[in-house]
């Protein structure tokens, strides 16, 4: 049974590979994920704010010297609450690639098209195999559209596919009017995959102390039908790869992933609850589940529950909102 997946041009022997997360903070977290048998890595994110500031004193513009935005740059993590700096980051990619065999993805997190994004040259100097950009935003200002925001992250994607040689997947939030379009101009930027979906980090209020407060649970599978959607929605009609991020919590899901249509899986609070070793339990699943089927070829499975071949995908979708509310005895 054939279950090698081809991701950002990287030959990976099965479609499970380790989302960005602590894993890669150090270099024994990710042993730990080769020796269970993970595909891929992707590192934890380098935030714009962190480059910013370590080459311009600034964050979102704002000199950190300066009092009048001492408040705002107040909100901000500390030097010392990052994993590392800049340059120690692209030091970690190197030994990383001195040390393990398995391919490591950087991963870059911000919002704006602007010089920090020249970071990625370090990165691929470094060894990067491939790059993951986070494009994690909270639009909030009322006079700001959706399109100005989306050719935004368009300039980004073409910038970077500019400045790099290495394959660049483009990690995305669910929240637009349209979002199969933004898909598209992304993958028609350059984009050689999309990562479906960023969690929304929503805050909540301590009744107590009547502020916001700020925490990371990990996931549950009632996240993954999002991702199942838009993957099966966007199989075929893309020409980019599709990795589904989000709510991988059970051996099943796995295989719901692929027949969506995701070309690899990422993983990363099933692998903190139970440990790197799920991701065997996650392989062998799926392999069961081919070998009942009699498919010998994972490529056979891929998509087999997506929209590809339906003639009006909004009309299948508006049907299926009607069923689902009929449906309720
Ligand atoms: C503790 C923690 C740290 C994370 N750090 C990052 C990060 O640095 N960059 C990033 O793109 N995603 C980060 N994520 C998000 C994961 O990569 C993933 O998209 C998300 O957890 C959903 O996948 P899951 O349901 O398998 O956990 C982090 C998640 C957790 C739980």
């Amino acid at each position: 049974m054939d279950t090698t997946t081809t991701y950002l041009g990287l030959r990976l022997p099965h479609p499970f590979i380790a989302g960005a997360s602590p894993f890669a903070h150090h270099l024994d977290g990710v042993r730990r994920l080769e020796d269970a048998g993970c595909a891929a890595v992707v590192l934890h994110s380098l935030f714009e704010e962190q480059i910013s500031l370590a080459r311009d004193d600034r964050i979102s513009g704002m000199a950190s010297s300066d009092a009048r935005f001492s408040e705002t740059l107040a909100f901000y993590p500390t030097w010392t609450q990052y994993p590392s700096t800049p340059d120690a980051y692209a030091e970690h990619i190197a030994a990383l690639k001195r040390s393990v065999s398995i391919p490591i993805i950087a991963s870059l997190n911000g919002g704006t098209a602007q010089s920090w994004l020249t970071f990625a040259r370090t990165l691929e100097q470094a060894g990067a195999d491939a790059l993951e950009l986070n494009l994690y935003q909270v639009v909030t200002d009322p006079r700001v559209g959706g399109v100005a925001v989306e050719d935004e992250w368009v300039r980004m994607v073409t910038e970077l596919k500019r400045l790099i040689g290495i394959p660049l997947a483009v990690k995305v939030t669910p929240f637009f009017t349209a979002f199969g379009n933004v898909a598209r101009r992304l993958s028609d930027a350059g984009a050689d995959a999309l990562v479906l979906f960023n969690r929304f980090y929503q805050t909540d209020i301590d009744v107590a102390t009547a502020k916001p407060v700020v925490r990371v649970e990990l996931s549950h599978n009632d996240e993954l039908p999002l991702r199942l959607r838009w993957i099966a929605l966007l199989y075929g009609r893309v020409p980019c790869a599709l990795a589904l991020t989000g709510g991988v919590e059970r051996p099943n899901d796995g295989v719901k992933a692929i027949l969506a249509g995701a070309t690899v899986v990422q993983m990363v609070s099933a692998l903190m609850r139970h440990g790197p070793g799920y991701l065997g339990t996650m392989r062998e699943t799926l392999e069961r589940w081919l070998e009942w089927r009699q498919i010998t070829g994972l490529d056979e499975a891929r998509g087999l529950a997506s929209l590809r071949h339906t003639a009006d995908p909004a009309a299948f979708e508006r049907a299926s909102y009607l069923h689902t509310l009929q449906s309720w005895q």
